[in-house]
C-alpha cells in the first residue's frame, strides 16, 4: 500500500510515518507537511533515507500541492491541522482554514480517484464535556472552542463527500496523546520541560479536569486498524481507558524529576474549559486492537526521553514558542505570585 499521510511532520504523525515504515515493509509513505510552527523535519530523521518514503513540502489547501502529493497513492491518512485549543482561542481562522478547508480540499483531490480510501484523524473533543458515563460514536456532537469546532467540521466535510460523491471515508476520535516528539506546549511536555529547567507550572483553574490519556504509539496503532479493518463510512473512538486529572499528571512529573511542588501555579482558567472527556472504544476494540502501554510505563518514558533530548525542544521552546508561551501566560503567572 502507498500512503498519503498529511502533517507527517508533527507530534503523531511522524510517529505513524515511523510505525507503517517499519511493520509494514512492503508499504511506501508520502508526507506532505507545511511545515507550521508544528511541523519539524527532526522529527522524521531516523526515516529521511529510507527509499520506501518521499517528503512533500505542502499545504493541504493548496489544489496543486495535494494533487502532486496523491499520485498514485491507495489510501490518504490526514493527520494536518492546528491542534492547540488554547492558541484556537488566539487566532481561530488558522484552525478554520486548515481544519477545514484542509479537509475539504483533500476531499475533492479524492473523489477523483474512486479507489483511495480517505482516513480523517479527528478528536475526542467534537463531543464536548461529559460528566459521567463515556461517549459513543453516535452521540451527539458538541464542540466547545474554535479547535474542536473546526475538527467537528473537518469530519462533517468528510461525512458529506461520502453521501454525495461516494467517497470511501474512516474517522478515527483520539483521547489525548503523550509520548515523545510532542511540541512543548501541550501539558505533559510543557510541564516537563518547564520543571526540568525550575520553571512554574501553570495549572489552569483547579487542576481537576479530567483527560484520558493514550501512548502515541497505541493511538497510532488505533488508527492503523480503523484503515486496514474498518468500514466504509465507519467511526472510531480510541480510547486510552486511562482517565485522570490534571492534578495526577502534574505530581507524577513532579516526582519522576524529584522535582518539589512549589514549581505548581494555579493560574486562571481556560475559557470553555471542558471539564472531562471520556469514550467508549468498542467498536476498535472488535476490531482486535487495544492499548498496550501501561501510563506508569509510557509516562517514565517520556520523562525520560525530555529530560535526555534537550537539543530537540530546547531550540523550540527559545524560538516562536516564547512569543507565544508569553501572550498566554506572563499575565496569568504574574497573577498567581501576587495571589
Ligand atoms: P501537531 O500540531 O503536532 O502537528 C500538526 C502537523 O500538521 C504539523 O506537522 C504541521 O506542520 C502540519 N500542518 C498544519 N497545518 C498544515 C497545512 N495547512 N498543510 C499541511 N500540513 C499542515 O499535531 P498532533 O498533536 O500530532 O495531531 C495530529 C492530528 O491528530 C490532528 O489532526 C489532531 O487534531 C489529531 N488528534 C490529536 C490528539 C493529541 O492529543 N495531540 C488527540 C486526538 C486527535
Ligand atoms: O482530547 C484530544 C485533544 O487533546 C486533541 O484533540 C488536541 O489536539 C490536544 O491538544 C489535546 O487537547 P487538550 O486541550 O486536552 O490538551 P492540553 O495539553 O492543551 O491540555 C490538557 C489539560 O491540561 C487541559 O485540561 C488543560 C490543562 N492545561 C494545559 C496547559 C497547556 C493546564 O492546566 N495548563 C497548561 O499550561
Amino acid at each position: 500500500m502507498h500512503l498519503l499521510i498529511t502533517g507527517g511532520a508533527g507530534f503523531i504523525g511522524s510517529h505513524f510515518v515511523r510505525m507503517t515504515l517499519s511493520d509494514y515493509p512492503g508499504d511506501r509513505v508520502t508526507v506532505l507537511d507545511k511545515l507550521t510552527y508544528a511541523g519539524n523535519l527532526r522529527n522524521l530523521e531516523d526515516v529521511a533515507d529510507n527509499p520506501r518514503y518521499r517528503f512533500v513540502h505542502g499545504d493541504i489547501c493548496d489544489p496543486t500541492a495535494v494533487a502532486g502529493a496523491m499520485e498514485g497513492v491507495d489510501a490518504v491518512v490526514n493527520f494536518a491541522a492546528e491542534t492547540h485549543v488554547d492558541r484556537s482561542l488566539l487566532d481561530p481562522a488558522s484552525f478554520i482554514d486548515t481544519d477545514v478547508k484542509g479537509a475539504y480540499t483533500l476531499l475533492e483531490a479524492v473523489r477523483q480517484k474512486p479507489s483511495v480510501r480517505f482516513l480523517q484523524v479527528s478528536t475526542d473533543e467534537v463531543y464536548g464535556s461529559i460528566e459521567s458515563g463515556s461517549f459513543c460514536e453516535t452521540d451527539r456532537l458538541s464542540p466547545s472552542s474554535p479547535y474542536s469546532a473546526s475538527k467537528a467540521g473537518g469530519e462533517m466535510m468528510a461525512m458529506a463527500y461520502r453521501k454525495t460523491h461516494g467517497v470511501d471515508i474512516v474517522i478515527t476520535r483520539g483521547s489525548n496523546n503523550y509520548g515523545p516528539y510532542q511540541y512543548p506546549e501541550k501539558l505533559i511536555p510543557l510541564f516537563i520541560t518547564n520543571a526540568l529547567d525550575d520553571q512554574p507550572l501553570p495549572l489552569y483553574g483547579d487542576g481537576g479536569n479530567v483527560r484520558d490519556w493514550i501512548y502515541v504509539l497505541d493511538h497510532c496503532r488505533g488508527i492503523d486498524t480503523a484503515l486496514r479493518k474498518g468500514e466504509s463510512g465507519g467511526i472510531y473512538n480510541v480510547a486510552g481507558m486511562n482517565e485522570r486529572d490534571n492534578r495526577d499528571i502534574t505530581y507524577r512529573i513532579l516526582a519522576l524529576l524529584g522535582k518539589d511542588e512549589s514549581l505548581i501555579r494555579h493560574v486562571e482558567d481556560r475559557p470553555g474549559h471542558d471539564r472531562r472527556y471520556s469514550i467508549a472504544a468498542d467498536r476498535l476494540l472488535s476490531l482486535g486492537w487495544a492499548p498496550r502501554k501501561s501510563f506508569e510505563e509510557g509516562m517514565a518514558e517520556t520523562v525520560a526521553w525530555y529530560r535526555d533530548r534537550r537539543d530537540w525542544w530546547e531550540p523550540l521552546k527559545s524560538g516562536e514558542h516564547r512569543t507565544y508561551y508569553t501572550a498566554m501566560y506572563a499575565k496569568r503567572l504574574a497573577e498567581a505570585e501576587q495571589r
